[in-house]
């Protein structure tokens, strides 16, 4: 758990907003988000279908514009304008896997090309057979065979795919990775491999997690730390075992009963809570963002902290 982060921050998202559209147009789809990021932690980031974790990934990868705030990676600011020289740098040591391993590789190329892709952007240039070498070693790390390396997509599994993406990650040697619903397509069989595959390249690798999820069934056995995600805008961000524990926003405790119960007696009497964001009365007293507790934010109001610092104690 927390021992293993020795507490430095290798990301820093500080009052990220990011919309798409133009003008009048222009819709606010991540408000104001805030975290930060420790080396060698798991972060998980949980919310339901649209409530923008691809957004923030997609913008911490220099793919999504942001409108505004800073993202600081490693003590530099990565958004906005920034030197060929830093780009570089961010686009070799950042990765991002994708949420639909049928969709993200491309159907046209080769196994090889794919995976082989990202080095042709580096500042280093590889050879013809360096690069032949760097794809079987990425292929075998992540369990494929080596002559995997000459066939097409469409020839593999959804399992054996996510695997492939993963080696695509891994042949930049990255420090930081992007896991964006990695298992979520995958076939409830096989999602352990690939969640112990990726945990074992953490520890191998000394790597940082960002791990995105639409539920928090999974994130118990992987995530440091959680934040939790409500159309844009992070609402509780905790220890995982004290977001578990003692969740204390509404629509944390809507998540969280929404994981299914191993006992089949005890799932079929739960009651599943729904969450209603009018449970919130903020017509006078506006939320912000607050650390009710060491390490534990709930974005709230005056009257709700004081109700939540009760439940506390
Ligand atoms: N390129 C885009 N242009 C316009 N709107 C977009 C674009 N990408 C995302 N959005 C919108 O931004 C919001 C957040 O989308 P995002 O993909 O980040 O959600 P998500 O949390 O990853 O959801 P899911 O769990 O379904 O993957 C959605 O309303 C989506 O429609
Ligand atoms: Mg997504």
């Amino acid at each position: 758990m927390t021992e293993k982060t020795n507490r430095k921050k290798l990301l820093e998202v500080k009052n990220l907003r990011v919309s798409f559209g133009e003008h009048k147009h222009k819709t606010v789809v991540v408000n104001d988000v805030s975290f930060d990021i420790y080396k060698g932690e798991t972060f998980g980031l949980v919310g339901e279908s649209g409530s923008g974790k691809t957004t923030i990934g997609r913008a911490v990868i220099r793919i999504n514009p942001t409108m505004s705030g800073e993202i600081i990676y490693d003590g530099k600011k990565i958004n906005g304008t920034i030197s060929k020289e830093l780009d570089r740098e961010v686009t070799q040591k950042i990765q991002m896997i994708f949420q639909d391993p049928m969709a993200s590789l491309n159907e046209r190329a080769k196994v090889d090309y794919i995976v082989s892709e990202g080095l042709y952007n580096t500042k280093q240039k590889y050879t013809k057979e360096e690069k032949k070498s760097m794809v079987e070693k990425a292929l075998q790390d992540v369990g494929l065979l080596p002559e995997f390396a000459s066939r097409f997509p469409h020839e593999f599994s959804g399992g054996q795919r996510q695997r492939i993406g993963i080696a695509r990650a891994l042949i930049m040697q990255p420090e930081f990775i992007i896991a964006d619903e990695p298992i979520s397509a995958l076939d409830v069989s096989i999602r352990a491999q690939v969640l112990n595959l990726l945990s074992d390249l953490q520890k191998k690798r000394d790597l940082t997690y960002l791990f995105v999820a639409h539920d928090l069934s999974v994130m118990r056995f992987i995530a440091d730390r959680i934040a939790v995600i409500h159309k844009g805008v992070l609402v509780e961000l905790g220890e995982t075992e004290k977001l578990y524990n003692h969740p204390l926003h509404p629509y944390t405790q809507a998540l969280l009963s929404a994981i299914p119960m191993p006992d089949p007696v005890a799932e079929k009497k739960k009651v599943l809570k729904v969450y209603d964001p009018s449970v919130h009365d903020y017509s006078v007293h506006k939320p912000s963002w607050v650390e009710v507790e060491e390490n534990h934010f709930v974005l709230c109001n005056e009257a709700e902290l004081q109700k939540y610092k009760k439940q506390i104690e």
